[in-house]
C-alpha cells in the first residue's frame, strides 16, 4: 500500500477509536473488531505498520499516547505583552511572533525531533482561518501545514467554497510535528502537555490576524483549542465555539474523510463550511448549497 495511504488508514483506526467506534467494515463486507487500544497491533488491512522499514515495522502504527515523558514544559510567553511590542502591519506582526516560535524549545524532545516549525500559512489579513492538530511527516519537512493527502482534500474544501488557500490561513494547535520512536513513521496525537505549551503560540496568531471564522478541523483540534471536551466531535460539530471572542466551527478532520467517503459525512462538513461562509457574508450559490446532497453524477 502507498505508504501515505497506510498511515492515513492507521489514523483512521485511531479516529474510529476516538468516535467511540470498536468495528469497521472492510470492503469485503466483513465486519472486523477494532483493537480495543489504538497502541496495540491493529487488524491487518486497515492497520499494518505505517512506512517503517526495520524491526521496529511492528512497533504501533499510530499512537495515541506519548513517546516521550519529559518534564512538563510550560509557555511562559505572555501574549499580551508579546502582541504589543509588536508595531507594523499583520504581515510584520507575525513574521515577528514566527521568529520566537522557529527557536522554540519549550518541548525539548519535539526541537530536538523537528526538521523544522510549520507555522502557519496564508494570508495574514484573512477572515477564514483553519486550525488541525499537528504537522505530519510530509508537512515537517516541506515547513507547511496540510500538504499531504490530508492537505489535498483541504484545498478541494477551501476551492469549493470558491475561495483559495491563499486567502484563508492555515495553522495548526502544534507547531512541531508530534516526534515518533527512531525508525518508525507515521503520526501520533499530540499530548494535552505539548499542546498546552504550543497554544499561545496559535492564540497569538489569532490576535494578530483577528480572523472573522475559525473552522477547527477534528477533535484533537478542539481538544487543543478548548481543552479535554465532554462529548464528542461529531456532537460538538454542526454549534459553534468562541475562541477569544473568534466563533468557532468545529467539523471532522479532513482525514476522516479520507477514509470515509461516505455521502452524509461529506454532507455534514460541508454543512459545517456552508455556516462558515454565511457568516463571513460569502455568496453562496444554488449550486454549492446543494453539494453533496446526491453523488455527483
Ligand atoms: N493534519 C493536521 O492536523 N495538520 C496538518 O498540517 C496536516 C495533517
Amino acid at each position: 500500500m502507498n505508504p501515505e495511504l497506510r498511515q492515513h488508514a492507521a489514523r483512521y483506526v485511531e479516529l474510529l477509536h476516538r468516535h467511540g467506534k470498536e468495528e469497521a467494515w472492510l470492503p469485503t463486507g466483513l465486519v472486523r473488531r477494532l483493537p480495543s487500544n489504538a497502541t496495540s497491533a491493529a487488524p491487518a488491512p486497515l492497520t499494518s505498520p505505517v512506512r517503517g522499514t526495520s524491526k521496529s515495522e511492528t512497533s504501533p502504527a499510530f499512537r495515541s499516547t506519548p513517546t516521550v515523558t519529559s518534564p512538563k514544559p510550560k509557555n511562559d510567553f505572555d501574549l499580551n505583552s508579546v502582541l504589543k511590542e509588536m508595531g507594523g502591519t499583520k504581515a510584520d506582526k507575525l513574521a515577528a511572533l514566527r521568529k520566537k516560535t522557529d527557536t522554540c524549545k519549550i518541548c525539548a524532545h519535539l526541537a530536538k525531533s523537528r526538521t523544522q516549525i510549520v507555522f502557519g500559512v496564508g494570508d495574514p489579513e484573512a477572515k477564514l482561518m483553519f486550525v488541525g492538530e499537528a504537522p505530519g511527516a510530509e508537512e515537517d519537512k516541506q515547513g507547511e501545514p496540510f500538504v499531504g493527502l490530508a492537505g489535498k482534500l483541504l484545498t478541494k474544501m477551501i476551492t469549493a467554497m470558491e475561495l483559495t488557500r491563499e486567502q484563508v490561513y492555515i495553522a495548526n494547535v502544534l507547531k512541531c510535528r508530534p516526534d515518533m520512536p527512531a525508525n518508525t513513521s507515521g503520526n501520533r496525537k499530540p499530548t494535552r502537555t505539548e499542546m498546552d505549551a504550543c497554544l499561545p503560540y496559535l492564540r497569538a496568531q489569532v490576535a494578530i490576524i483577528a480572523p472573522t471564522v475559525i473552522v477547527a478541523l477534528g477533535s484533537t483540534a478542539v481538544e487543543g483549542l478548548f481543552g479535554p471536551q465532554k462529548t464528542t466531535i461529531s456532537r460538538l460539530r454542526g454549534t459553534w465555539m468562541e475562541l477569544d471572542g473568534v466563533p468557532v466551527r468545529p467539523t471532522f478532520h479532513p482525514s476522516y474523510l479520507l477514509h470515509n467517503q461516505d455521502l452524509a459525512l461529506k454532507r455534514l462538513v460541508w454543512t459545517d463550511l456552508l455556516a462558515a461562509m454565511e457568516k463571513l457574508s460569502l455568496p453562496i450559490s444554488e449550486k454549492q448549497r446543494g453539494y453533496f446532497l446526491k453523488p455527483a453524477t
